[in-house]
């Protein structure tokens, strides 16, 4: 039995493989839909939950700030319903028990996720809940991108293992790369939702930096002819360039031009696109992370080489 051989153990299924990328791509347009209230400020527009002004089933006028909050609570429940339809059908078709407990997990996350919702309109936008429903939204994206992932055909069959003296390390960096965005991000989020000032951030965005540009360079320089890293490095590095300009565009937009009562429709933009490009750049580095784990082979024969050298 290889190392891999868990991950090949059950058949390709397209139908079930283009549901979860097709359930995927919609938690990353309710990540925009939640981003977009919050930055139009419109946490309290619905006050009550789980009912939206006494109804659980009757669509509120969509005006003001009741179409983003309104709207952004109708597209959670849908999201509701595709993640019960995947961790159902990944129970039915997927031989693999791990996946099916990544199915049932995601089930257990978009509820949590959804009753964070509902307290932080119970209790009046209150930054630690807010920060926790942002964080939890972005690990939210993550699972369901990854179960995309573990069932296409891509991973269903045999990885192109690399053999490198340096796969240890590289395993290291890239989970400890993936730790800093997690953390990066919920330093982000307190700071919007004004739980913390901006410092922790920047500070945040320089370690980011260091680290992604640290694990790209390593993994162009040993992986380059290996697209199934050297892809996901170089769309990681593209987006941490994106992310610093939008986080930048976020900053003048909010803090100098920012003037009238009305949230302005380039603050709007540039902080809404910093929270989506934020979610994409740690589920690529999550991509990464699990590809590095995938074909990055140690070198055993070097490594105990090395060993039996440093023994005697
Ligand atoms: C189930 C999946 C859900 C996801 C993935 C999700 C995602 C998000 C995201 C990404 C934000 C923006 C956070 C930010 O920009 O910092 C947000 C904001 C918000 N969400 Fe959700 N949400 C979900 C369900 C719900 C539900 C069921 C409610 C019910 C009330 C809700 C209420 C809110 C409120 C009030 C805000 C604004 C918070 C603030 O401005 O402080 N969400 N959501
Ligand atoms: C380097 C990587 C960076 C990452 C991964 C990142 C990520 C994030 C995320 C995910 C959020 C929102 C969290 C949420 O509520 O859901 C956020 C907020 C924010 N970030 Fe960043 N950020 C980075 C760099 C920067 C930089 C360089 C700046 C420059 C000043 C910046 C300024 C901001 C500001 C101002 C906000 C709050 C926006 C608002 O008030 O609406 N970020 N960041």
């Amino acid at each position: 039995m290889t190392r891999y051989s868990y991950a090949q153990s059950t058949p390709y299924n397209r139908a079930h493989h283009w549901f979860t990328v097709v359930a995927a791509a919609f938690v990353f347009l309710l990540i925009i839909a939640g981003a977009l209230v919050t930055s139009n400020d419109a946490g309290l527009s619905v006050p009550d939950w789980p009912t939206s002004f006494g109804s659980l089933y009757r669509i509120p006028p969509m005006v003001g700030g009741v179409k983003f909050e309104h709207g952004h609570r109708m597209l959670a429940e849908f999201i509701g319903l595709l993640t019960i339809a995947v961790a159902v059908w990944t129970q039915k078709v997927d031989q693999r028990r791990w996946m099916r407990v990544l199915g049932w997990s995601a089930l257990a996350t978009v509820i949590a996720q959804g009753v964070l919702g509902g307290l932080t309109v119970l209790f009046y936008l209150p930054p630690a809940i807010s920060t926790a429903h942002a964080t939890l939204a972005q690990t939210f994206f993550c699972i369901m991108v990854s179960i995309a992932f573990f069932t296409s055909k891509n991973w269903v069959q045999p990885p192109a293992t690399v053999i490198t003296a340096d796969a240890r390390s590289l395993t290291t960096i890239s989970v400890l790369t993936v730790g800093t965005i997690w953390l990066q991000l919920i330093m982000g989020a307190a700071f919007r939702h004004s739980g913390i000032r901006l410092l922790p951030h920047l500070i945040g965005a320089c370690v980011v930096f260091g680290m992604v540009n640290w694990l790209v360079i390593f993994t162009l320089k040993r992986y380059r002819a290996t697209p199934q890293l050297a892809t996901p490095a170089t769309v990681l590095l593209i987006l941490l360039g994106v992310q610093i300009a939008l986080g930048l565009a976020s900053y003048i937009t909010r803090y100098f031009w920012s003037t009238a009562a009305a949230p302005l429709a380039s603050m709007v933009v540039s902080t809404v696109a910093h929270v989506a490009c934020g979610a994409l750049l740690l589920a690529t580095c999550m991509i990464l992370t699990i590809q590095i784990h995938r074909h990055a082979e140690p070198d055993i024969v070097r490594a105990s080489a090395v060993g039996r050298t440093a023994k005697a």
